[in-house]
């Protein structure tokens, strides 16, 4: 198994692939940055022992399952390979022409993009058949769903390999088809969209807005500190990808946020957002 990219989202998938007891190559652009990714997994996965939800050996041997490199050829051996990078076509298409060239033919290539076309970032590829997305959801050692992504030339093979590897992973998979935002974000992501506008139509304070949809309508975290911890340049991102392919002004970033997202207040990442953190 291989995972590109390891940001909150690929680490969080390396950690729960070193746990379901699958040897993990980890891939950063650099080896310092790729030991931080490794660091913070072996900090959430001692947590779970002092929380007397894993044995320190259990612990021990899934730490031991990750190894770390800066280099894109150590993926050579790998059977499935999951990219996790910043969410620019480009680079993606990119990438998956390196992994076509290095992995083995059989090797199934997925996408862990929030907001772009799996079809699209697989056009440029030789061997489409084999690329599938795998969307998890923020934070992924906790989030139970991935969303198996079938693009317009995905083989059925590659399509139920990544649904039995999620099954795999102990999370709950569904199936769909490469659509823009593809289940979940075509409908959070203007919902939280409409969540801040109304912060300046309602004139409610972002601690109330976050109490309304906590205690009326029983999500488990307020849209304001969702948006920070997914990341408001990410949000920014996924709504402009968004409202390019649908053209509904719900899907568009409010410019509070996009306001934000240029003024380096990115949510829990960069220490301040709607809220501040240590
Ligand atoms: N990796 C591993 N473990 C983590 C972690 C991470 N990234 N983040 C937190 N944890 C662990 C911590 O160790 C923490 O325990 P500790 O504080 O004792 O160390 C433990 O998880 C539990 O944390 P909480 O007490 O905060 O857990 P909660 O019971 O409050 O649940 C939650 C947290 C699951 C995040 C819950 O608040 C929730 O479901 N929030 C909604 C999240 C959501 O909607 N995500 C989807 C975003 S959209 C998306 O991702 C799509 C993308 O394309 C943009």
């Amino acid at each position: 198994m291989g995972v590109v990219g390891l940001g909150a989202m690929g680490a969080g998938i390396a950690q729960l692939c070193v746990e379901a007891g699958v040897d993990t190559v980890g891939r950063e652009v650099s080896l310092e940055l790729a030991q931080k990714a490794g660091d913070r997994i072996a900090h959430f996965l001692t947590r779970k022992v002092e929380k007397g939800q894993l044995d320190q050996d259990a612990r021990d041997v899934a730490v031991g399952r990750l190894s770390l490199t800066a280099d894109l050829e150590d993926l050579a051996g790998c059977d499935l390979v999951i990219e996790a990078i910043v969410e620019e076509l480009a680079s993606k298409q990119e990438l998956f022409g390196e992994l076509e060239r290095i992995c083995g033919g059989d090797a199934v290539l997925a996408s862990n993009t929030s907001a772009l076309s799996v079809t699209e970032i697989a056009s440029k590829s030789s061997t489409p058949q084999r690329i599938v997305g795998m969307h998890f959801f923020n934070p992924a050692p906790l989030m139970p769903l991935v969303e198996i992504i079938r693009a317009e030339l995905s083989s059925d093979d590659a399509f139920e390999t990544a649904y039995a590897f999620g099954e795999k992973l102990g999370k709950h998979p569904i199936r769909c088809h490469d659509t823009p935002g593809f289940v979940v974000n075509r409908v959070l992501i203007p919902l939280l969209n409409d969540c801040v506008r109304v912060l300046d139509e309602a004139r409610v304070t972002v601690e109330d807005l976050d109490a309304g949809m906590k205690h009326g309508a029983g999500w488990p975290m307020g849209p304001c500190e969702l948006v920070d911890l997914v990341g408001i340049d990410v949000h920014v991102h996924a709504s402009d990808a968004l409202y390019e392919k649908l053209r509904e002004p719900r899907m568009a970033p409010p410019p509070r946020l996009v306001a934000m997202r240029n003024a380096g207040l990115l949510g829990r990442k960069s220490g301040r957002g709607f809220y501040t953190y240590d």
